[in-house]
């Protein structure tokens, strides 16, 4: 958000999308790194299998919530999950597959037999970040 608010305010929002969507994973790692916390994508329609929620999440997403979830385990681990929702610029990749264009549905053959994420519209659900913080320390 830091980061965004920055760019918005320094070159405006069309350069602040960029943020989002070439950004955002980095920064993801390296808060993830420096802060101790796990982060992934989800979805319930996956491409790529590795991104399988956890079971905590996935007793979350199996009711797609459309607002972001907060939750607190009893040994104190901290979870939140917010949705993804889909951009035009995303159903290049995510969209009906005889709209996608013929190299990229090639290649997501190739790499993802078992993809599940297309035949998307724009501002559909197509998934969900997930945050889990560990216990604070106490003192
Ligand atoms: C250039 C093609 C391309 C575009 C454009 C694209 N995606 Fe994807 N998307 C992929 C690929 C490839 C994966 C699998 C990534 C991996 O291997 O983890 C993926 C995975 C995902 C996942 C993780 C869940 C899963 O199914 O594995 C989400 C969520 C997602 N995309 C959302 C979006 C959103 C939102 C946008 C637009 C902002 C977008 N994508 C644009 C190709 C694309």
């Amino acid at each position: 958000m830091a980061r965004l608010a920055a760019v918005i305010q320094a070159e405006g929002p069309a350069s602040a999308v960029a943020v989002c969507q070439e950004e955002a994973p980095l920064i993801s790692r390296a808060v993830a790194m420096e802060m101790g916390v796990t982060i992934g994508r989800t979805s319930h329609k996956l491409r790529n299998p590795n991104n399988r929620p956890k079971p905590w999440v996935e007793a979350v997403i199996a009711a797609q919530p459309e607002t972001p979830q907060f939750l607190t385990a009893a040994d104190g681990r901290f979870g939140a999950i917010l949705p993804i929702r889909l951009k035009s610029q995303c159903l290049t990749c995510h969209g009906s597959p005889e709209a996608i264009p013929a190299p990229v549905r090639d290649a997501l053959r190739t790499f993802y037999p078992h993809d599940a994420a297309t035949g998307y519209a724009e501002n559909d659900l197509r998934g969900w970040f997930w945050v889990e913080v560990p216990p604070l320390a106490s003192d």
